[in-house]
């Protein structure tokens, strides 16, 4: 297949760009805007391949996105571009409702265009699969106040109730995307997934901010009592899912996937900084080194001890959890890493590539804190 991607310089579309090169045949036309959370040092590995195209084209841009599908006449098309990052959209929804929902509407005008075009065979193999969130669910009940919680999980029909801007604007594209298929008949594929870790992370999400901050010695900042829950999926075992999804799903229908590891954000910090104690037991890049190795080097230091609890995000819902036995049954998608492996092999990454976080850090973000109350 030739399958235009977008947003394929981003964290989880470089993984899939990543995975359709390498593990199989495919080429890929990776479209992306280049905002700040797309850097082109995510697909490095793949981009001398002949089966490797890149356009940097905003997918609100209608003619620039009409003349990519003219150029490369695509089979499919998998749609990651978005803003993603919630406590960004707490700051500035707007740029949210353009790219998620204004984008979203752009890119099936177009695509829709030119599935009607496509030759008769072409036209009944084509899809569109769009890449979306659990956080289009709103939240689910917590142990702390139902002892029955754990009985409720997202599933396919969970009625929609997003919480913060990032959540309603894709929740918007969801809705977009399903209304394609009903009233052209667009074939489409959605999938809502669980939070996503691994390598090439952009270090304002929780987990390589907790990492780059612990070698850093610096603070751990944890929302309101840390007893937030989300299930947890390693990216590469995400990009394996949507590429069964978009060769193997059946058109018209949604996939939940997760990793069936719910934890406490609480839980999630404690494990990094007990992986860091094993793997690197004194903080590697201090800003002041001597506050913590005074004298020789700290051969176990306790990383628990940086954790410090912040006000907590506005709207935070309480809990994920994701039913993922559809993809499992139809597809039979399972993921490969556990929690505890893939946070090890997360941890090793962050380690072993400081010139990727580096360059990271000396652009915009600078692991400040975003999404303060404006309640
Ligand atoms: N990160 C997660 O845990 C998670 C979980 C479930 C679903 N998702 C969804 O998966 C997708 C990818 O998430 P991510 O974490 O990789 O995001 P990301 O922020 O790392 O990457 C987004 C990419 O989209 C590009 N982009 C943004 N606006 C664009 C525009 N107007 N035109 C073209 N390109 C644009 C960026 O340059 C970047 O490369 C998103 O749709 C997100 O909602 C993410």
């Amino acid at each position: 297949m030739k399958i235009l991607v977008t947003g394929g310089a981003g964290f989880i579309g470089s993984a899939v760009v990543r995975h359709l090169i390498e593990d199989n045949d495919d080429a890929v036309v990776n479209v992306d805007k280049l905002t700040y959370a797309g850097n082109l040092e995510n697909v490095a590995s793949v981009s001398g391949s002949k089966r490797y195209f890149f356009e940097q084209v905003d997918i609100c841009d209608r003619d620039r996105v009409e003349d990519v599908f003219r150029r490369h006449q695509p089979d499919a098309v998998m749609h990651l571009a978005a803003e993603s990052h919630v406590d960004r959209s707490i700051d500035g929804p707007a740029e949210f409702v353009q790219t998620n929902v204004v984008g979203t509407c752009t890119l099936l005008e177009v695509c829709s265009s030119y599935w009607q075009e496509l030759p008769q065979e072409r036209r009944q193999s084509f899809r569109f699969h769009h890449v979306s969130t659990d956080e289009v669910f709103g939240d689910l009940p917590h142990p702390s106040s139902d002892p029955q919680a754990h009985t409720h999980l997202f599933r396919e029909d969970t009625p929609y109730a997003p919480s913060s801007p990032y959540s309603a604007s894709k929740a918007s594209a969801d809705h977009l995307v399903r209304a394609w298929m009903r009233t052209y008949g667009l074939p489409i594929l959605i999938t809502n997934c669980s939070n996503n870790y691994g390598p090439y992370h952009f270090p304002e999400k929780l987990i390589p901010h907790v990492i780059l901050n612990a070698l850093h010695g610096e603070a751990l900042p944890v929302y309101g009592k840390g007893d937030n829950i989300r299930d947890w999926l390693y990216v590469g075992d995400h990009a394996r899912a949507l590429r069964l999804v978009v060769a193997e799903g059946e058109v018209g229908e949604t996939y939940n996937i997760g990793g069936n590891s719910e934890r406490q954000n609480i839980e999630v910090v404690h494990a990094i900084c007990d992986i860091l104690r094993d793997v690197q037991p004194a903080p590697r890049w201090l800003q002041q080194p001597g506050e913590i190795a005074a004298g020789d080097a700290v051969d176990s230091f306790d990383y628990r001890s940086l954790v410090t609890y912040v006000t907590d995000r506005p709207g935070h819902d309480r809990r994920y959890a994701i039913d993922t036995s559809k993809i499992e049954r139809e597809l039979r998608w399972k993921p490969t890493e556990t929690f505890e492996s893939g946070l090890r092999k997360t941890v090793r990454w962050y380690l072993e590539n400081e010139a990727w976080w580096r360059r990271v850090l000396s652009g915009e973000y600078r692991l400040t804190r975003l999404g303060g109350s404006k309640r």
